[in-house]
């Protein structure tokens, strides 16, 4: 099945705009702190790189991979951490930052690996969510977009590792 990607969900400039707000709300919130901002791999890379540049406060920027075994557009429970943090965060004030929340899998998988390593403080940031997706509960502490139950890519989200450089976010489309 061929795929396209032309239906366009949220242009450049309303992320634009969407980010720059979520920056400031965090940014008022951890002044002072010097939290480690912590992306997860591969999806979050663009959100987390114009998220820090716009929120203009001291961090530590860590990365995670997560890798879940499943069908292609759906994350399985089965869950494992393929590249682990370089930073302790024991005491520390953690910024989990991740493109997407679907199922909630993923999200709740890892928030409970971090707490078992005592930060400070831990919160959530998500650019996306798709709330009627859910398998588990998860509410991320900020969230950029609440959106339908349609894949998307662009801004650093895939499809089989296509459409990461769009600077718009589509949805995909079957074009058979
Ligand atoms: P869960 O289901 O664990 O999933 O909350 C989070 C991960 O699933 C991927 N995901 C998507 N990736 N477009 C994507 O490019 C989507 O619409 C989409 N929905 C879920 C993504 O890797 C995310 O980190
Ligand atoms: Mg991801």
């Amino acid at each position: 099945m061929a795929e396209s990607a032309t239906k366009i969900l949220l242009t450049e400039q309303v992320i634009r705009d969407k980010v720059k707000e979520l920056a400031a709300t965090i940014a008022g919130e951890y002044n002072g702190k010097n939290p480690v901002v912590v992306g997860i791999l591969k999806g979050a890379c663009i959100f987390l790189s114009d998220l820090i540049r716009e929120m203009q406060i001291p961090c530590t920027v860590d990365f995670v991979r997560i890798a879940s075994y499943g069908a292609k557009k759906e994350t399985s429970g089965n869950i494992t951490i393929t590249k682990d943090l370089e930073t302790p965060v024991k005491g520390r004030d953690v910024l989990v930052v991740e493109d997407i929340v679907d199922t909630g899998l993923t999200l709740s998988y890892f928030v409970e690996v971090i707490k078992q390593r005592q930060p400070a403080t831990l919160r959530v940031c998500v650019l996306l969510d798709k709330p009627k997706r859910r398998i588990v509960p998860f509410s991320a502490d900020y969230v950029g977009f609440s959106i339908e139950d349609e894949f998307v890519v662009g801004y650093g989200l895939d499809y089989n590792e296509k459409y990461r450089y769009l600077r718009d976010i589509r949805i995909v489309g079957s074009t058979d």
